[in-house]
């Protein structure tokens, strides 16, 4: 069969020529774009930022900021500046030192990435949350990691158990008018007081500077901490993959409460001293389009569900704006459809770029480059430096076309460095031949391109978003209503996934629509919206194996009218 290929856009691309690049890859010669390569100093916040404030990109914007309520723009030493204050917040008033985790909880705005940055600058690990997360998530993601600080604003506060999380010494409140009283501090009331001078910390390449917490299927999520050296991996594949240049206006529709949102939605971008867009409120086809003609976006990094959302708003939407400013477009997070590659090149004239990698990776690991023909439906070849390859559960590699699992040689630069409180759960990972498992199926063909699967695991990805089944689950289970439940990912066709509940009641429960609405908003607001289930099926038992574990796979069978295959464990 002759696969469909979509060929090179002609242009002055960072990355030249793939397969050169990949024969003499050195990661070593990437480490002399830093300045610690030659001091020894490390702090990513200052590659990313101070570096170019003392430098020539000194009156550059760093980032233009736009939400519903505001409109801001930020030079690179105006964010020096702002993380510096934001860093002596931090410091003075709420002790933050060296190895502490400070999470962030908050909507977008340019305070969040200065404090993220500040707090950096003082060698503290960050945890982002999403601002949709209620209580229950915030309460496991503080609790296992120990947080020392959390920063939020008022109206997200009541999410925040304070009096069980013991090791929370000091709330950062982001709001007008916060009334201090030793465990409360007033952020913006003393960021405008604090010092723009900072003596940042210099710490070790393999120290902690980032916590992300993310789901796998069973347990709850997990802590996976990223080191400062991830920076090498990060610049460079902005740098090659992002295709960054001096005169680009970048845009990351991530929102940092999720690695691409931190990644590429800061590191990537400024470590390559690019001029950054962030934009904060509710996705509309309308704003999106309109943002790219405002600022005249050049290189847009967003995601299959949002494309599939503005394939779905119609073209002649698309003919009403200005969008001449774009020259690169990509992909992250789920399967991007062959169908919405055509799209975009009949509506934007140009290629969506796939690419693929996860939160434990820290930085891009297969992709389609810009200087590379495209095969719609394939995530592209392995970034230069890295191994990749498909193995069996053995970890022997397997030959082209067949499928197996998506395995990355360990020892990339960003690699995840621990799982937070969990060694196992990090050597789980990793097979004794030196493959990290990625959890994913695919297959490679005979060019070298990774075609994805699915998930060997039972992970949803719903709207780009990594949602664990257990989670929702033992959230359910809490329900007064709930003896059992079982979730899975049910095929959508905008969203990727949609979470689908089965659930059993207890005696003395009748199974109504009202029910399923309290249980739908029973999740919502316990756990966050993006977790709580769009269906919900009542079943009069579920099916368990004998030692009484939920059996998703039979579930997801049902649903799609598969067979349900080898039910031996199954309880009678
Ligand atoms: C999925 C997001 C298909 C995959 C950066 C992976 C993809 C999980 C792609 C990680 C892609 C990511 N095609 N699936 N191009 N990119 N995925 O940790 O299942 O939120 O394991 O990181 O998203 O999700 P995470």
């Amino acid at each position: 069969m002759k696969m469909e290929t979509l060929s090179v856009i002609k242009g002055d691309y960072n990355l030249k020529d793939y397969n050169q690049a990949y024969e003499n890859f050195d990661w070593t010669e990437v480490e002399k774009n830093f300045s610690w390569s030659e001091t020894g100093k490390v702090n990513i916040a200052y590659e990313a930022i101070d570096r170019h404030a003392e430098g020539v990109r000194k009156n550059k914007v760093a980032l233009y900021y736009r939400d519903p309520s505001r409109e801001e723009k930020y030079t690179f030493k105006e964010m020096k500046e702002y993380s510096n204050r934001a860093a002596n917040v931090l410091k003075q008033a709420a002790d933050v030192e060296k190895g502490d985790r400070v999470f962030v909880f908050m909507p977008r705005s340019p305070e969040l990435y200065f404090t993220i940055l500040g707090a950096m600058k003082l060698g503290a690990v960050v945890g982002p949350l999403f601002e949709a997360f209620m209580e229950g998530a915030v309460r496991d993601r503080l609790d296992d990691s120990e947080a020392k600080v959390i920063v939020t604003t008022p109206a997200l506060l009541e999410r925040v158990p304070v009096n069980e999380l013991p090791a929370l010494k000091h709330i950062v409140l982001v709001g007008e008018e916060v009334k201090e009283d030793g465990k409360i501090i007033d952020f913006l009331g003393r960021l405008e007081t604090a010092s723009k001078e900072l003596e940042i910390e210099w710490v070790g390449r393999e120290d902690g500077m980032l916590l992300h917490y993310t789901s796998g299927s069973t347990g709850k999520p997990k802590g996976v901490l990223h080191v400062h050296n991830a920076m090498i991996q990060q610049y460079q594949t902005a740098n090659w993959i992002l295709d960054l240049k001096e005169d680009d206006i970048y845009w990351c529709t991530a929102d940092p409460g999720w690695v691409t949102g931190t990644v590429y939605g800061m590191f990537g971008p400024w470590l390559n001293g690019a001029s950054n867009v962030i934009v904060g409120g509710r996705f509309k086809p309308e704003t999106w389009y309109q943002t790219i003609e405002d600022y005249g976006i050049t290189v847009w990094y967003s995601a299959p569900t949002a494309f599939r959302m503005l394939m779905g708003a119609g073209d002649e939407l698309v003919k009403q704006f200005d969008l001449s400013s774009l020259r690169h477009v990509l992909s992250v997070g789920e399967p991007l459809n062959p169908e919405v590659v055509r799209w975009g090149v009949k509506v934007f004239n140009l290629r969506i770029h796939d690419n693929w990698w996860m939160t434990e990776t820290g930085a891009q690991i297969i992709s389609n480059y810009p200087s590379m023909e495209i095969k719609p439906g394939s995530m592209g070849k392995p970034f230069p430096g890295i191994k990749a390859a498909i193995v069996d559960d053995q970890g022997n590699e397997l030959p082209p076309n067949r499928m197996g699992n998506l395995a990355i040689y360990k020892g990339w630069p960003s690699m995840m460095n621990i799982i937070w409180n969990n060694p196992e759960k990090y050597e789980s990972y990793f097979m004794p031949n030196g493959w990290y498992v990625s959890g994913d199926s695919a297959y490679m063909d005979e060019d070298g391109y990774f075609w994805f699967q699915g998930r060997v695991d039972d992970v949803i990805m719903t709207s780009g978003e990594r949602v664990g089944p257990f989670e929702v689950e033992s959230k359910l289970v809490e329900h007064p209503a709930i003896a059992e439940a079982g979730v899975i990912g049910k095929p959508d066709p905008v969203r990727g996934e949609i979470i689908k509940a089965f659930v059993a009641l207890r005696e003395g429960y009748e199974v109504s629509d009202e029910l399923k609405e309290e249980i739908r908003d029973f999740v919502k607001k316990g756990l966050a919206a993006h977790a709580a289930p769009r269906e919900i099926e009542f079943k009069d038992k579920l099916p368990k194996t004998r030692s009484g574990k939920i059996m998703r796979r039979v579930l997801k069978a049902w649903e799609l009218d598969l067979p349900t295959g080898d039910l031996s464990t199954m309880e009678d």
